[in-house]
């Protein structure tokens, strides 16, 4: 099994001394190829804001930098870590320039049926730079199953250090079940009523953001409930069907275009 582990740090520092520990417990239960995707070393040039790839698609976009090596190292994995230290009570500036180079994702998800691993080296203190990462990595498709937060153990009194290395231990075997057992949970209501409000913006913005509507049309989910066949809660499914004409309604109130 392969695992990609994206490196939000300027430097090979305490965060990868961390992630190493998280390789090692993954490669003590299973047959893994763990990768590190260092972004300090990978060509992503700053977001120009220019919307393209979003609205007309990700080809349009105008820089020339690796981002397609970095999107299909991510295909090519089993699962996806993503780290970051704390840097300013957040993540590090390399982190959210990666996440906004990808943004065009949560228009047009791909990353299905991928677990994901959240550690914000840290994030003990800043659990708002761990649920925003996880907000990201849900809506560019993938299933967050580990979160991880915690400070350097060489810093730490014995007893909080034993805490965070068990921390490490268990949401590292999280995900590395749910890497083994392929078995992903099924979409939450949050994931199912997302889709919902894509769909109507995929509809009412055909002519603005025609990549969207073609991402529609070429993965035929306009009759669908969910990105992909998935068990789901009927009731959840009911609520999500109902709700679609009251976002519509909500969506009408306050923009223009629905
Ligand atoms: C520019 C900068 C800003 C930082 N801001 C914070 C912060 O807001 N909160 C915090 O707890 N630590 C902060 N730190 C400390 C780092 O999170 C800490 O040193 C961490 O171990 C660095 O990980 P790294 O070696 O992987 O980069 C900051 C460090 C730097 C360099």
């Amino acid at each position: 099994m392969k695992v990609l582990a994206i490196m939000g740090s300027p430097r090979k520092g305490n965060s990868y001394k961390l992630t190493q520990l998280i390789e090692e417990e993954l490669k003590s239960r299973g047959e893994i190829d763990f990768e590190y995707l260092f972004l300090k070393d990978t060509p992503l040039a700053n977001c120009l804001g220019c919307h393209l790839c979003i609205k007309k698609g990700e080809n349009f976009c105008p820089l020339s930098d690796d981002r397609d090596l970095v999107l299909a190292k991510m295909a090519g994995a089993d699962g996806v870590i993503f780290v970051s230290p704390v840097y300013m009570f957040t993540i590090t500036a390399l982190m959210k320039n990666f996440v906004d180079h990808l943004a065009f994702l949560v228009h047009r998800p791909v990353f299905f049926k991928k677990p994901a691993m959240i550690f914000i080296h840290r994030g003990d203190m800043f659990k708002e730079s761990i649920r925003y990462m996880e907000r990201v990595a849900r809506s560019w498709g993938f299933s967050v199953v580990a979160r991880l937060g915690i400070p350097d153990p060489d810093d730490m009194t014995p007893k909080s250090r034993d805490k965070s290395l068990k921390k490490l231990k268990t949401e590292t075997e999280k995900f590395f079940r749910v890497l083994k057992s392929g078995k992903l949970p099924s979409p939450s209501l949050y994931d199912l009523i997302a889709f919902r409000v894509w769909k109507i913006n995929a509809l009412a913005l055909e002519k603005d953001f025609p990549a969207d509507y073609q991402y529609w049309v070429e993965h035929k989910l306009f009759d669908k409930d969910y990105y992909y066949d998935a068990p789901i809660n009927p009731l959840k499914k009911v609520v999500a069907r109902l709700l679609e004409p009251v976002v519509r309604m909500f969506l009408r109130r306050t923009f223009r275009g629905y």
